[in-house]
């Protein structure tokens, strides 16, 4: 049963979260860390679908970051091979759900029996609308904005563009990671209150909710609590904000 009974207008259309804290579950529990990997991929299937229900249009989920390669060669091994088979077993709950799975991030440096599985349902699921799925793989949000500028050095050395024309939408016009449009409600678990690389260009005016909850134990339930919060802001993106109701407005003493 869940706790929280959500307002279905005002949902974030784009949700992104940095799913942290599958080592720290692990060793809370004297086991290795594999064992809060093997955890946390069924947090994912849970919390794909919760989002499939609730009406979320893109999900992007922070499953390995271009710094991750650096982690002991047994550990990336695990997480490749956990990858590997959370595709193959969502296969179906994929395509039948009518999700569109992309994945954004140096997808080059995937171990070939990653792609194999990886590269033939981003082509089955292209066509999909219900919602998008995005997993960031070797992902980095400097390493994005670097290869954005890439693309745009080239256009201008080849005469399609000139320099004086860049400006921040063209930028963000070359990142897959915004083809989704920038993230609404970014979620962090895992209780460090830390960004580490992720959608740093479309994060500009993202709202944040952090969460102490170890990402094996987080529950739809609370991922519901997130967009309320997110339900109860406002958003300004720089103007100024609605005027507080007479009831809130401090009252000034006259001189
Ligand atoms: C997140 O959990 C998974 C990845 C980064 C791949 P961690 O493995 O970072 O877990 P902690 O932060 O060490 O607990
Ligand atoms: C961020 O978690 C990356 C992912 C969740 C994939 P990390 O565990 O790598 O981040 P840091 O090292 O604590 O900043
Ligand atoms: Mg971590």
């Amino acid at each position: 049963m869940t706790k929280h009974v959500l307002e279905l207008r005002g949902l974030p259309s784009h949700i992104g979260i940095i799913m942290d804290g599958n080592g720290r579950w692990a060793q809370l529990r004297g086991q290795d860390r594999p064992e809060g990997h093997r955890a946390g991929s069924a947090t994912v299937r849970r919390i794909v679908r919760a989002s499939r229900r609730l009406g979320i249009r893109a999900l992007t989920l922070y499953a390995f970051s271009e710094q991750n390669w650096s982690r002991p060669d047994l550990e990336v091994g695990l997480l490749m091979d956990l990858l590997k088979d959370f595709l193959l077993a969502e296969r179906g709950e994929i395509l039948d759900n009518g999700i569109r799975l992309q994945a954004i991030g140096n997808l080059g440096r995937l171990p070939a029996f990653v792609r194999a599985v990886l590269d033939p349902l981003r082509s089955e699921s292209s066509k999909n609308h219900e919602m998008t799925l995005t997993l960031a793989l070797s992902y980095g949000g400097r390493e994005e904005i670097a290869s954005a500028a890439r693309d745009l050095a080239v256009e201008v050395k080849e005469g399609r563009m000139r320099a004086d024309e860049i400006t921040a939408e063209s930028l963000r016009l070359r990142m897959p990671s915004l083809v989704v449009g920038d993230p609404d409600l970014v979620i962090r678990t895992g209780g460090e209150q830390r960004i580490s690389n992720f959608l740093l260009y479309g994060l500009a005016y993202a709202e944040l909710v952090f969460s102490d909850k170890l990402w094996p134990d987080f529950a739809a339930d609370d991922l519901y609590a997130a967009i309320e919060s997110y339900q109860g802001r406002e958003r300004r993106f720089g103007r100024v904000g609605a005027p507080l109701a007479p009831a809130l407005v401090p009252q000034v003493p006259p001189s």
